[in-house]
């Protein structure tokens, strides 16, 4: 780095702390941010980013300073009404002010441990875990996304069993790291790195036949199963929800071939699909369970997975070893940040505000107020609107078409109200709010959709 560009980026660095800092910010000051932030986008970060949004606003540049419980807001205090949540973390609204009470309470004691002393929230958070997940999951290990989470159940269920495989599913979204992209079930996100993790087969979702089948033929040729990984309902894959009773035979199978039953909950957890889990809905225990999004309380990431006892306790029996998991703890990882008292502190703040709310029960309650909306939509413009489905706030659309999606996200956005489709795809198009929105805020989301899929009709002559 040249004396020059240090001074440089000196003065860069104290410019845009001061508009950080600045409690309210100048016409000058918004219009370089709006500016500033096309320019780096373009050169700094991906200019692909900025084509990408364009999709779904109307202004490519579009920028988000502010969120208030229910509501984005630009530069210029305009809001938008937030159906997509972030995929699911805002579900106790954004910045909700009893959790960051708690967060500011940690920060302004010590934000991030010593990686040496016992950190005590991470056991709190643990045994708060423990008590309000499935049956006798009892371990947690913290992470601080979502992906990796997924490679450390990954890495969990093979220490547990000594199998190699895992069985997957055709749709399925588990993050995009290398291990999580080989879970993966979308061409376009795993092709340009293939190989990957090799040991991977994938069946139809939903089908617990055909994941019988798969494992029963790799055992039958000499393979070991680590495990079987699905989302209790698929996210990204477009809200597909399994038949009854699917999620009850993949226990059964797992049971049968001696491998772990691995549900990622990182989406449809903490509330989203109207029980806390959605293992509760058929009351089913997996044997390692994924969480993210939205036990950050929307403040401070952390994600993780907790077990059941026999996984740790068995650790290592398949390479011979006693017990690896209390042997040596940092087997599956030793994350920097992971656990780390802020995040914690989030997510112990984020289960009292859901408990003490039943944002479970909320989310089933409103969920069903919009698919009442959605219907008579439906009814309305059945070309336009072709099905619905969803199961308490995790609710999906589709179009006849992904330009019908994009047309109708677009018109959304126009009036003031935020959603878009899956990361590839707008032929179905997600609405995921913040579970603490208001009835109210519903009717304007009903009546704006109403607005924007009559003109797609006209656009598109439907
Ligand atoms: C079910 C599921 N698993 C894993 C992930 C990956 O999480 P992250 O983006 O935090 O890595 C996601 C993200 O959308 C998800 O929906």
């Amino acid at each position: 780095m040249t004396e020059r560009n240090m001074k440089l980026a000196l003065e860069e660095a104290k410019r845009v702390v001061g508009m950080i800092e600045a409690d309210e910010l100048t016409a000058e000051q918004k219009k370089a941010i709006h500016d500033d932030s096309i320019a780096n986008f373009n050169e700094n970060v991906n200019p692909g980013w900025l084509e990408y949004r364009k999709s779904v606003s109307t202004d490519a540049a579009f920028v988000e300073w502010e969120d208030d419980n229910e509501v984005f807001k630009d530069l210029n205090g305009t809001e938008f009404i937030d159906c997509l949540g972030g995929f699911g973390i805002f579900a106790c609204g954004h910045g909700n002010p009893e959790i960051k009470k708690t967060v500011m309470a940690q920060l302004d004691r010590y934000a991030l441990h010593s990686q040496e002393l016992v950190d005590p929230l991470r056991g709190y958070l643990a045994k708060l875990l423990a008590m309000i997940t499935p049956g006798d999951l009892q371990y947690s290990f913290f992470t601080n996304g979502g992906a990796e989470a997924i490679e450390m159940a990954l890495k969990l269920a093979r220490l547990a069993t000594g199998g190699r495989w895992y069985i997957s599913t055709v749709g399925a979204f588990h993050g995009k790291s290398m291990g999580a992209i080989s879970m993966g079930g979308k061409a376009a996100y795993r092709e340009d790195y293939i190989p990957m993790i090799q040991q991977v087969q994938h069946v139809e979702y939903g089908n617990a036949a055909a994941t019988e089948a798969a494992v029963k033929n790799l055992v039958a040729v000499g393979e070991k199963v680590a495990g079987i990984i699905v989302e209790p309902i698929q996210g990204e894959g477009g809200v597909i929800i399994p038949p009854d009773g699917y999620l009850k035979d993949l226990r059964a199978i797992a049971d049968k071939y001696g491998c772990c039953l691995i549900f990622d909950e990182i989406q449809t957890g903490m509330g989203r699909t109207g029980t806390m889990w959605r293992a509760d809905y058929e009351g089913v225990t997996p044997d390692i369970m994924t969480y993210g999004k939205a036990t950050s309380g929307g403040l401070v990431p952390i994600t993780g997975i907790i077990a059941r006892p026999w996984t740790y306790e068995k650790s290592g029996v398949g390479t011979g070893t006693e017990c690896k998991m209390f042997d040596n703890p940092w087997i599956l990882g030793s994350p920097t940040f992971g656990g780390n008292p802020m995040a914690c502190a989030a997510f112990i703040s984020t289960i009292r505000y859901m408990l003490e709310n039943d944002i479970p029960g909320m989310s089933k309650a409103k969920g069903e107020y919009y698919m009442k909306g959605l219907k008579k939509l439906q009814e309305k413009y059945p070309t336009v609107l072709t099905t619905f489905r969803g199961s308490g706030m995790l609710i999906c659309m589709e179009f006849p078409e992904a330009e019908v999606g994009y047309e109708v996200t677009k018109g959304l956005f126009s009036r003031k109200v935020m959603t878009a489709g899956t990361l590839v795809n707008a032929k179905t198009v997600r609405i995921e709010p913040p579970i603490t929105q208001s009835y109210e805020t519903i009717d304007k989301v009903l009546e704006a959709l109403d607005g924007a899929i009559a003109d797609a009709k006209k656009a598109f002559n439907l």
